[in-house]
């Protein structure tokens, strides 16, 4: 038998990046006095023929032909817009883990998931490290009527966890969180690299040993990862992030990754005194109280996986009083306006260069996708001119350095949900115009350039 032999480990609590000797800054992510001493106990590595002397191989490999999948593997959570982002339910032995901002809705949103699975009828453990029963029982109250036949553990220690799961076999067990979990034989504390590794893995094995889904919560860094950091999501079959701004009641679920299931798309959720709510019309509700005829307000289409969702964009450009003007971006790149405003300038001829400009994505939402271009260039020619568009008018299109709108993919599942919400006109480039006008009763305007959707509107 291999003696297993204990050393000290330095680990960056940030990135998880493992060093022999103490360093002030971390070579991995740059953060400084990071640094952790962690004892792990490492086997010596066994040789090949050591290994096969050990123990004889039992492994059987199978005929991938042979296996069959059974559509009762996935268990639907009773909450639609997250089997969406699961790819169809939980999936029977898999482990999901949650990541998100303390206080955006984690805990929250598990607990609604059990109740749900309880309500079906199947067996599921609640396992907190972090609050106390009555504490979850008062969450539990503003939610709803819990079944009776939910089962909760305030527990943190992962032996006594283990037990548990294994003498009460749930089909699914949630632990809230993972940096509270602590393992006996770890001798590192609780929420560092080297216990949240081996917690980690421990219920992995826990998972695929006895067919339990487990669902655990993952606090995240200030950078956004969840901490302790990349091993975990390595080790879990799926990664959810629960996202959202402070100021806004909604919040968006977004698949990192996903073994059983596209990581393309989103759950949008709203938080009410009830625990949080599905949002069906994530569009509708994001152009909730949009000002009609004002200026420098323009409905552009952005996708959310397979999901289109229409945002509004606003501009408000000014006369600037200082020799360098002000630029302002919040929900969508900086640079990105900057160049649009220069392509506006240059292909154009619209003077901004004296003007103050501020663009909002209203609602915090946070969209990079360039198929916007066109409705930033809108909105800023609409502020600048001060002139209204109408309201019922939506555009999107990437706009390229010559002044020239390029296709954008998915085309025609914006416009028709544009034309959803009562839209009645919409500005695209030209190439998507054909195939957007089939069986729409939307006007479609197709647009070569920003040069000739001027022309059109102003
Ligand atoms: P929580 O689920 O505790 O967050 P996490 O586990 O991610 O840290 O969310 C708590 C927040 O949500 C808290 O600020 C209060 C709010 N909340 C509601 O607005 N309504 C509700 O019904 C509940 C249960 C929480
Ligand atoms: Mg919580």
């Amino acid at each position: 038998m291999a003696k297993s032999k204990s050393t000290t480990v330095f680990f960056c609590q940030n990135c998880g990046y493992e060093s022999s000797k103490w360093m002030g800054q971390c070579p991995g992510c740059r953060e400084w006095n990071s640094f952790v001493e962690e004892t792990v106990n490492k086997t010596p590595h066994m040789g090949v023929a050591g290994a096969q002397s050990a123990r004889r191989s039992r492994a059987v490999p199978s005929v991938l032909a042979d296996i069959t999948i059974r559509e009762d593997d996935r268990v639907s959570t009773g909450i639609k817009e997250l089997d969406r982002v699961l790819g169809g339910g939980i999936v029977q032995g898999s482990m999901t883990l949650v990541g998100g901002d303390p206080g955006i809705g984690k805990s929250t949103l598990l607990l609604q998931v059990c109740r749900n699975l309880s309500e079906m009828g199947r067996k599921v453990l609640y396992i907190s490290g972090e609050e106390s029963p009555a504490q979850i029982k008062m969450r539990a109250d503003r939610i709803g009527a819990f079944p009776e036949n939910m089962l909760l553990l305030c527990e943190t220690s992962l032996d006594e966890i283990t037990e548990v799961i294994r003498a009460q076999k749930p089909e699914v067990a949630v632990i809230d969180s993972i940096q509270t979990m602590y393992n006996e034989n770890v001798s590192a504390a609780p929420g560092s690299v080297t216990q949240v590794r081996e917690s980690t893995g421990i219920l992995m094995q826990l998972a695929k040993g006895l067919g339990v889904s487990i669902l655990i919560v993952g606090h995240v860094t200030k950078e956004g990862t969840v901490a302790g950091p990349r091993v975990l999501e390595h080790m879990v079959d799926t990664v959810l992030y629960f996202e959202g701004d402070r100021h806004a009641s909604y919040r968006i679920l977004r698949g990192v990754k996903n073994r059983f299931g596209s990581t393309n798309e989103i759950g949008v959720f709203e938080m009410r005194e009830q625990g949080l709510a599905e949002v069906q019309n994530a569009s509708e509700y994001m152009l909730n109280g949009r000002p009609e005829n004002a200026s420098g307000s323009v409905v552009a289409c952005t996708m959310e996986g397979t999901r289109p969702l229409l945002v509004e964009i606003q501009a408000l450009v000014c006369q600037s009083s200082f020799g360098i003007p002000r630029r302002q971006t919040t929900g969508t790149d900086f640079n990105r306006v900057n160049l649009l405003m220069a392509v506006l300038e240059k292909r154009s001829g619209i003077q901004l260069a004296s003007c103050d400009a501020y663009v909002n994505i209203t609602g915090g939402m946070k969209i990079m996708e360039p198929a916007i271009d066109l409705g930033i260039v809108l909105a800023i020619l609409s502020g600048f001119k001060n002139k209204a568009l109408s309201p019922k008018l939506i555009a999107f299109g990437e706009v390229g350095l010559s002044g020239e709108v390029r296709a954008v993919s998915m085309a025609r599942q914006r416009v028709a949900e544009a034309e959803k919400l009562g839209f009645e006109t919409c500005i695209l480039p030209a190439v998507c115009a054909e195939d957007c006008r089939k069986n729409s009763k939307i006007e479609v305007i197709g647009v070569k350039s920003v040069q000739e959707a001027i022309d059109k509107l102003f």
